[in-house]
């Protein structure tokens, strides 16, 4: 089976640290959409989204990636999500998005990231040392229940 994870990480590379973990752990491509949004999924059976939540969503460039043209429905797909309070889905939308499609939802993965966000900031931020060693483990973890 092959995996390919893309990804935005722009706030303080925590959905980046919970991807690698991911990729390593089952040999998994990581295409950065920040670097290039040239992407060929064409070869790949599992595809994982990837970011921090902005306003209660995943990133802009990670929902209109799932509204464009570069996932086909005999994918699966699943969502990966870093944000400063994990006690709310923000997989939601984006999940959504892939029922519209006809595209293979599997799950969502979300963990706690640090977040220096607006008022945040004042305080030293929220989450911090987020995603820790204990989140990477649960991440790996649930990429391998993702490809077995
Ligand atoms: C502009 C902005 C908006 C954010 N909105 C939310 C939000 O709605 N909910 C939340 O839990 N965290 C929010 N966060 C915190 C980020 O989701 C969190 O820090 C995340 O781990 C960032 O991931 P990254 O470092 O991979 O970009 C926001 C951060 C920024 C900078």
């Amino acid at each position: 089976m092959k995996v390919a994870i893309v990804y935005v990480s722009v706030h303080h590379k925590n959905t980046e640290k919970v991807v690698k973990a991911m990729a390593e752990e089952i040999n998994a491509d990581l295409f950065n959409l920040n670097q290039s949004g040239n992407v060929d999924l064409s070869t790949y059976d599992v595809v994982g989204l990837a970011s921090g939540a902005f306003f209660h969503n995943m990133h802009k460039k990670i929902i209109d990636f799932v509204k464009s043209d570069k996932l086909n429905s005999k994918q699966k797909v699943f969502l990966v999500c870093t944000c400063g309070s994990p006690f709310i889905d923000h997989t939601k939308e984006v999940a959504k998005i892939l029922k519209e499609k006809n595209i293979s939802y599997l799950s969502t993965f979300e963990c706690a990231g640090f977040d220096t966000f607006g008022p945040f900031k004042i305080f030293g931020g929220i989450a911090k040392n987020r995603p820790n060693n204990k989140d990477l483990e649960k991440a790996k973890k649930f990429i391998k229940g993702v490809v077995k």
